[in-house]
This record gives structure tokens, C-alpha cells and sequence, in this order.
């Protein structure tokens, strides 16, 4: 793989942030170790901290890339983002591809808080930076905006300057193996493939539970809740991969093209189909408001009007502080038609379900009916159980699989311009008038 990769220049614009330094550096060490990067290949971190220069940023990376030789990791500040400033980067950065005999292939990866994507891609257009002698692509992460507005601004800006071809609108869960999976799952084995459907399914349930509270990150999270942190891209993202129809080809376009007709089929949300929650102490952390409103919680019933799902409902729903870290998929069967056992006491016969885990354990369940041993019919459900574990060992981390795919130029895993819109597009009435949040008890199931 590694020799089918193009010499190439990343430039992280964000470099001394938590992002670099828990995710992409040590992701890049990961694809390093496995001979999965290019050769040559130099690493740029840009940020406005004057202070690191060369050495201190190595010092960084040198943890967590060990194999990386110093001569291919640089830093240099922003300072205020003035053109000024972005010349100088763009000066450093012809020099550094003379200096390794680089063609000019860039990857601007920009890991910068939410305030700062605007200013950085106009810097990077009005300097040039948006094209070069190779192949220049630009990473966006998540939020991209906060409505549907601001969500449709930025993508005319970064249209201005660039082709949909060039970006790469990472929503992490994409990068996850066993949601990478699902597609494996429904498209190459047909018995499930002909299940899935509103004749056999009776609902879906899609969840992103997590222990942790807001942390440190109340100074964005507060004003961004639950529905927008997470339902909006991740949940919606896992919906499209569990509802699309077969794509025409196992390419980036034809799979988001089947991810928007999905999006498209999808009724608007408002307050009525939704719960917002707050956990009982969210006021008193660090920077967030007293009288905050913000939902820590957030569940939505999506409604799909197509052939394949019309009644079938898919409830969305995530929360901080829930009694533990999970994230699965519930495919809940229809009963069967005739319940020979249910009226026989000592019989469970609840409906057969698949289960999607995508972590903290990886694997999927299917839970069906089984007679206990014995004289008297007694039926109560057991499962059919994968792990990935226990087949492959551990899994690459989703910033390894999403790097790796932007160095390659396959954009499959990314979000395209018209998901996104889409998606906001059908939040908006819930986010214009969402519900009051009702309050819920840290380590339960949410309210
Ligand atoms: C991020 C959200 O996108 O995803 C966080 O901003 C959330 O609030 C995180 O904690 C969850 O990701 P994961 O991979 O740990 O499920």
C-alpha cells in the first residue's frame, strides 16, 4: 500500500490542540508502525502558540511517533492569521518540499475550534493554498456549523475555493470498523439483506451512550447540546448506513449518493418527536451557565417515507453521564404472526433482534428463542454472538482509518456537501423550538 501512496506534505492547522495530540499524531504514529504512510512524508504543525518552534513540537510527536525522524516534523506559528502570517506558511512550505523533494502533494488538516474554520480557509485561499503543483485536499472536522445557515456559509466558502473532489468532512463514527462493517454486513450476505425491511422489521434503535460528563469542553458543548454534538452527524450518519438502499457500486459517490436519498426520504424533526434531557449537576460544572437549557440528552423518532421503511421507526438517542459507555444498533423483528408459546407460562418468546455493537465491544447478536432443555416447553432468548475480538484482535482507531483514506484520496468516509445541508435541514424546526430538557440522575438510563 504504502509504495501506491504519493509523496506528500500534512499540514495540521491546530497543532498544540487536544485533537493532534489525542488523535492525529498518534494515529500517524499507528499507520507509521505498519508501513502505511508515504515516503517521503512531512508533517507541518501550524497554531498560534509563538512559543514551540521546531524542537518543542518534535518533543510532542516524538512520543508518539517514534519512528518518525525529526527531520520530517516542523512547526510554525500563525500568529493572528493575517495574510502576512499565511504567506510565511506558504513560504515554509515550498521550502520544506524543495528541502525533501516533495511534488507538491498537501493535506490541510484543520483541527481548530468551531470560530476559527472561517478565517483559516479564506487565509488558505487568498495566500494559494488551496491548489498546488500536486494534489491539495483540505480536512474539515466536525461541527461543520450549527444550523442550517451557517452550515450552507461554509460550504460556499470552502466551494470558493476548492472542489467538493478536495474536502473531507471527517465525522469520526465513519472511520469506526464495525460501522465500516455494516455495509460488508447488509450487502454481501443476503439472508439478512432480505429481512430488512418494513415487513419483517417492526422498529430500529440507534444509541451512543456515554459515562462521561461535558469534561472541559463546556465553553463549546454548552452552547451546542446534545442534538447538534452528536444526533446531527454521528446518529444520522449510523441511521443512512442501517437504512440505504444497495449503492450501484462500492464507490464514493454511489454509497453518498444512497446516504442522501435516505436523508431525503426522512420527515423534518420538531419537538414532538424528540426528549431532550439534562443530567443533574450540568449547571454546576466548569463554564456552563447557571441557568443553562442546553440537553445532555437528546432522543428522536425518525420516520422514513420509503418503500422499504414507511412505519417503521427509528429512534435516535444519546446522552453524557448514562450508566455506562455503549453504542449499538437494536434491530428489532416483527413477532410472529401466530405466537403458538406465548400463552405457555414460562415462555419469553420476544421477537428475534439483531445487534450492532460498536463499542466499547465490538460485534453484532442475534437474539432468538430457544427451548430450555426438558420435559415442559420453556423458551426463553439467546444469542448468536461475534466478536471482533476474538477473530481479529483490536481494531485500528477511526483517525487511522480516516487519515490512511485521505492520503489515498478516497472520500467514501467523508461527508459530502449536500449530506450535511440535508441533515441540518431536517433538524432545524427541533432546534428552532426544542423541547424543554427534563432533568435525569448521572449514571442512569437518561429520563
Ligand atoms: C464527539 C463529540 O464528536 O464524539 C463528543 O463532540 C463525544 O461530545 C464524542 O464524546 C464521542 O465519540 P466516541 O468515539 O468516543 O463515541
Amino acid at each position: 500500500m504504502t509504495e501506491r501512496l504519493p509523496p506528500a506534505l500534512l499540514v495540521i492547522l491546530g497543532a498544540t490542540g487536544d485533537l493532534t495530540r489525542r488523535k492525529l499524531l498518534p494515529a500517524l504514529g499507528a499507520l507509521d508502525a505498519r508501513g502505511e504512510l508515504p515516503r517521503p512524508f512531512v508533517v507541518l504543525g501550524v497554531a498560534r502558540d509563538p512559543h514551540p518552534d521546531d524542537a518543542a513540537f518534535r518533543a510532542i510527536a516524538r512520543d508518539v511517533l517514534p519512528r518518525f525522524l525529526d527531520t520530517q516534523v516542523h512547526y510554525q506559528t500563525i500568529g493572528d492569521g493575517a495574510p502576512s502570517d499565511f504567506a510565511r506558511i506558504a513560504a515554509d512550505i515550498e521550502s520544506l518540499e524543495r528541502e525533501h523533494g516533495l511534488p507538491g502533494n498537501r493535506i490541510f488538516y484543520l483541527a481548530l475550534p468551531p470560530q476559527a474554520f472561517v478565517p483559516t480557509i479564506e487565509g488558505l485561499g487568498a495566500a494559494g493554498l488551496n491548489k498546488s503543483a500536486g494534489v491539495t485536499r483540505i480536512v474539515v472536522e466536525k461541527p461543520f456549523g450549527r444550523d442550517l445557515a451557517s452550515a450552507r456559509a461554509l460550504n460556499a466558502l470552502l466551494q470558493r475555493f476548492y472542489d467538493e473532489s478536495q474536502i473531507y468532512r471527517i465525522d469520526h463514527y465513519l472511520g469506526k470498523e464495525t460501522v465500516r462493517n455494516l455495509m460488508v454486513f447488509r450487502f454481501a450476505n443476503p439472508i439478512f439483506e432480505t429481512q430488512w425491511n418494513r415487513d419483517r422489521v417492526e422498529r430500529v434503535t440507534i444509541s451512543v451512550a456515554e459515562e462521561v460528563g461535558v469534561g472541559t469542553r463546556a465553553g463549546y458543548y454548552d452552547h451546542a447540546g446534545a442534538a447538534r454534538d452528536m444526533l446531527q452527524n454521528h446518529l444520522m450518519q449510523l441511521l443512512c448506513h442501517v437504512a440505504m438502499e444497495p449503492p450501484a457500486a462500492f464507490d464514493a459517490e454511489a454509497i453518498r449518493d444512497e446516504k442522501v436519498k435516505v436523508l431525503r426520504s426522512m420527515a423534518r424533526l420538531s419537538a414532538g418527536d424528540a426528549v431532550f434531557g439534562q443530567y443533574d449537576g450540568y449547571r454546576g460544572e466548569p463554564g456552563v451557565a447557571p441557568e443553562s437549557a442546553t440537553e445532555t440528552y437528546a432522543a428522536v423518532t425518525a420516520r422514513l417515507d420509503n418503500w422499504r421503511w414507511h412505519g417503521v421507526p427509528f429512534l435516535l438517542r444519546t446522552g453524557k453521564r448514562l450508566q455506562k459507555r455503549s453504542t449499538r444498533i437494536d434491530v428489532h423483528f416483527r413477532a410472529a404472526p401466530v405466537r403458538l408459546f406465548s400463552r405457555i407460562p414460562g415462555c419469553d418468546v420476544s421477537p428475534d433482534r439483531l445487534t450492532i455493537y460498536i463499542q466499547p465491544q465490538e460485534g453484532f447478536a442475534l437474539t432468538f428463542g430457544v427451548k430450555e432443555p426438558g420435559e415442559h416447553i420453556r423458551v426463553r432468548p439467546e444469542h448468536l454472538d461475534f466478536k471482533y475480538a476474538d477473530a481479529f484482535g483490536p481494531l485500528a482507531e477511526a483517525y487511522e482509518t480516516l487519515l490512511g483514506d485521505v492520503l489515498q484520496g478516497d472520500q467514501t468516509l467523508f461527508v459530502r456537501a449536500d449530506w450535511v445541508e440535508r441533515s441540518w435541514y431536517l433538524f432545524e424546526p427541533l432546534l428552532n423550538a426544542p423541547p424543554a430538557p427534563l432533568p435525569y440522575k448521572p449514571g442512569s438510563w437518561g429520563p
